[in-house]
């Protein structure tokens, strides 16, 4: 146990991109694998936490935070083929990533540049944007289960991949912690450019085939102007989960407001644009005790600086609530939201 670098009663807001004034009893450093062999079981509540945008503490954590700063990046040649398989430890910077695979002429993650956080968050929400998701390029991870005290390779099936879901935040939330991802690029760029804001940029900027670059220059361009960088305006990226409906109330909230884009999924439900829900609902812009929706985009819930856990938590009530009564549909908040944990 002395080989953990330890951090007590430590300030939580530099390790949320939220950041919300919180602190947390006891953080343990994660550099290298082997330390998860040597954990004590932990007496208490346990989180794991890594780029920390995608988590937001809503009080002091009265417990264990593990926090992962695994390091390396290995490029696997797989003989005959024309792809390659890298290797990723789970501290990485999913941006570093994307950046370092796109100097060396490997596709698969243009679309998904820029998207805050680390290597091994990506596979717990199955992160996505502009008409690509984690599970297109994913092969298998390595994690160490906290429960039975073992290292399990888990598989694309085994991690139950959904529209940000998978089993790591359905089913048992915290029990595995993920050390290496690894993912399968291709050599040759096959873009999918599909996506209706993306396809609208390209057009703009009469790119109808874009080179790797000029796709991610793109995809930056559009990202800077809908989700505010953190350094600057602490955020959690989209706050809410854009919400899938049967096709009934899918047609009742078009009739109410026709212009909501919608996507029509390949079992008959719908995926409606939350964003454009909540703006039609007039809360672009507005501001609550520190607290607001940010102003170009109304999935994404900002902290000027001084916000508070009881503002936030006021401000999703009334998101949800004006949500649900006009068109009896449930948010579901994108980011976890942990409460403080009780000593
Ligand atoms: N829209 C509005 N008003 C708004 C916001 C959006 O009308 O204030 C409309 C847009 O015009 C667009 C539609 O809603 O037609 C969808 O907007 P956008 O393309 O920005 O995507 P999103 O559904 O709001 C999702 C992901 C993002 C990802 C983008 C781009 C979720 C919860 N969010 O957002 O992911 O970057 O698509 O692909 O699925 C994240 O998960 O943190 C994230 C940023």
């Amino acid at each position: 146990m002395n080989d953990f670098t330890k951090l007590r009663h430590a300030d939580l807001r530099r390790l949320s991109t939220f950041q919300l004034p919180a602190r947390a009893d006891r953080i343990l450093v994660i550099e290298r694998p082997e330390q998860l062999e040597q954990l004590p079981r932990a007496e208490g509540p346990e989180l794991i936490l890594s780029g920390g945008s995608n988590t937001i503490f809503l009080g002091d954590y009265h417990g264990r935070i593990l926090l992962s700063r695994l390091r390396g990046l290995v490029f696997e040649e797989i003989q005959g083929r024309d792809t390659v398989r890298v290797r990723v430890a789970a501290g990485e910077s999913w941006h570093g990533l994307v950046r370092r695979c796109l100097d060396r002429g490997l596709h698969g993650l243009e679309n998904l540049a820029l998207i805050p956080g680390s290597v091994g968050a990506a596979p717990i929400q199955n992160i996505g944007a502009y008409g690509v998701e984690l599970d297109q390029v994913f092969e298998s991870l390595t994690a160490w289960d906290l429960q039975q005290r073992r290292w399990v390779d888990l598989n694309r099936e085994d991690c139950a991949f959904a529209y940000r879901d998978s089993r790591f935040k359905s089913e048992q939330p915290g029990r595995y912690f993920i050390t290496e991802v690894r993912l399968r690029l291709s050599r040759q760029f096959r873009p999918c450019l599909d996506y209706g804001s993306l396809n609208d940029a390209l057009k703009r900027a009469n790119l109808s085939h874009p080179t790797p670059r000029e796709l991610v220059a793109t995809i930056l361009r559009l990202r800077r102007h809908r989700l505010p960088d953190p350094r600057r305006l602490s955020n959690a990226g989209s706050f809410f989960k854009n919400p899938i409906v049967d096709e009934a109330q899918a047609a009742a909230a078009l009739r109410k407001r026709p212009g909501i884009p919608h996507w029509r999924l390949s079992d008959g439900r719908y995926k409606l644009a939350a964003g454009a829900i909540i703006e039609h609902l007039g809360f672009k812009g507005k501001r609550l005790d520190g607290v607001g929706v940010y102003q170009n985009h109304a999935l994404v819930l900002v902290n000027y600086g001084d916000g508070t856990s009881p503002a936030l938590t006021a401000l999703v009530k009334q998101i949800c609530s004006a949500v649900k009564e006009e068109f009896g549909i449930v948010l579901d908040c994108e980011p976890q939201l942990i409460e403080g944990a009780a000593r």
